[in-house]
């Protein structure tokens, strides 16, 4: 008899290595690799793709392979026919629709929607395509309450209750469906591994399954996977190759707007966001959020500006907060939420050495409201201008916003998309702005009055 294949899998981290050890060099963790069974799914897909390639092909058996090579140009495009979600905002996350084929990952937090956003848009997709939802985590029957409760179309979707991924497996074959959800890929388990359901080698065997079924059939396959407490997707270094997409969907406890983000996307850009509101009749679509992180009616104060991000396709005007403080006890402290860490540190820096404004013996904390991230440089002179209006104790003018890039010589930079930015602030009533001379618009904006600087020390004298 063949002797069975197996190798160590890191149950941390998802490296693998031949031979058992007490410690993962990738990740250092101690005592996590498991053993897996090199079964037929994992050693079969090393086969998958390559036609002919039987274990007793001789060479000659490969004569006339190149035929399959196709020159880039002569390719079909027509091959990648999309089609769309039925929910907008799913659809721009997703680069423009769900591509037959594609393995789709879903993650965030427990709560964050995941299965009310997916039952939506499944039991709408139904009605023109057999559509099948699998749940490991929920019955039947507390799915088809929530159903019933947000009134959502039921007479077409199919469910299925089933964690057993070769039951699973053999349902789609038979079913053939062109669009399935698997909730969550967490709870998926084979009986050929001895590890938990959820343990990398698990979740690595079962999604590798799952998609072979996905490119092999040309269904979409939507897989769900919950963040794990230090932030992020379990077994993220084990899906990542697995998957073409993966979103992250995201909200603040204390908020109920939900922000859907892409972090890979082979079929699109993964700059673009998608906005949501959780409200009593589930998950509700957020097609013009440029304004809703601002909230304007509390009273105005120091330490506040407004700013205008470009998240994928649109811009966004976000408040930005920050708090200049005497320092307490020890070292100051630089605390950014929602910004980064280091470019705090660097801005204060230039804006000792550029601005003459010296705060290091002051506490400084910065926040962006509304629990959004930005990653862009454009929010830097927001962020120096509100910490000179904390520092300073003046507020900001109510009807301002502010947009630009700092560099170390204390030049402002320019960044894309200015006139757009600025026409999305006229639009919402804004009437000044301060932003780089290079974005300085060719022609007036009605009812806007903009400041183009070159320079840190012009935007603190405008300030004046
Ligand atoms: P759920 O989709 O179950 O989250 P996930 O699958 O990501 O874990 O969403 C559950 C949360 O959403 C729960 O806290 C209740 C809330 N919710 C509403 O506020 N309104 C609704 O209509 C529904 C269905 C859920
Ligand atoms: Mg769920």
């Amino acid at each position: 008899m063949a002797k069975q294949k197996t190798a160590f899998v890191c149950n941390e981290c998802g490296s693998d290595y031949a031979k058992w050890q007490g410690q993962c060099s990738d990740c250092r963790a101690w005592n996590t690799l498991a053993e897996i069974r090199l079964g037929p799914a994992a050693t079969g897909s090393r086969s998958v793709g390559r036609a002919g390639s039987g274990a007793g092909a001789s060479r000659t058996g490969f004569a006339g392979a190149l035929a399959g090579a196709r020159i880039l140009k002569d390719i079909d495009l027509d091959e990648l026919p999309r089609f769309s979600s039925g929910v907008g905002e799913f659809d721009r996350v997703l680069g423009g629709g769900l591509v037959p084929g594609s393995a789709v990952l879903v993650g965030g937090n427990p709560g964050a929607g995941k299965s009310t956003l997916l039952l939506q848009t499944m039991c709408h997709l139904a009605a023109g395509m057999e559509a099948l939802y699998i749940t490991g985590e929920e019955s039947l029957q507390q799915v088809a309450m929530r159903a019933r409760r947000l009134g959502l179309p039921t007479d077409k979707l199919r469910m299925m209750s089933e964690t057993n991924i070769e039951t699973i497996v053999a349902a789609l074959e038979e079913f053939k469906p062109r669009v399935v959800v698997v909730d969550s890929i967490q709870v998926v388990h084979t009986a050929e591994l001895s590890s938990a359901p959820g343990s990398v080698s698990q979740v690595r065997e079962c999604a590798a399954w799952l998609t072979r079924f996905a490119k092999q059939s040309g269904t979409v396959l939507v897989l769900v996977g919950h963040v794990t407490k230090d932030g992020s997707l379990a077994g993220p270094k084990v899906l990542e190759h697995l998957i073409d997409c993966s979103i992250l969907l995201e909200g603040t406890d204390d908020s109920r707007f939900r922000t859907l983000r892409g972090q890979k996307n082979r079929f699109g850009a993964v700059n673009e966001l998608g906005v949501f509101a959780m409200t009593d009749a589930g998950m509700r679509e957020v097609t013009n959020p440029s304004a809703i992180f601002l909230d304007r009616s509390t009273e105005p104060a120091a330490g506040s500006a407004v700013m205008v991000v470009w998240e994928g396709t649109r811009p966004l005007l976000v408040e930005i907060q920050a708090l200049v403080d005497d320092r307490a006890l020890g070292n100051p402290r630089r605390v950014a939420v929602g910004l980064e860490q280091n470019r705090l540190a660097m801005l204060l820096a230039v804006l000792h050495r550029h601005g003459g404004l010296q705060v290091g013996d002051q506490d400084v904390f910065a926040n962006v409201v509304g629990g959004v991230k930005v990653l862009e440089t454009s929010a830097d002179l927001a962020l120096l201008l509100a910490i000179v209006s904390s520092y300073r104790d003046r507020l900001l003018p109510r009807d301002m916003v502010i947009f630009g890039e700092v560099g170390l010589s204390g030049e402002i930079r320019p960044v894309p998309s200015g006139q757009e930015r600025l026409s999305e602030a006229a639009k919402h009533g804004f009437k000044r702005a301060i932003v780089p001379r290079g974005n300085a618009p060719k022609s007036a904006i009605p009812g806007m009055e903009v400041m183009a600087v070159a320079k840190l020390s012009e935007a603190l004298d405008a300030l004046d």
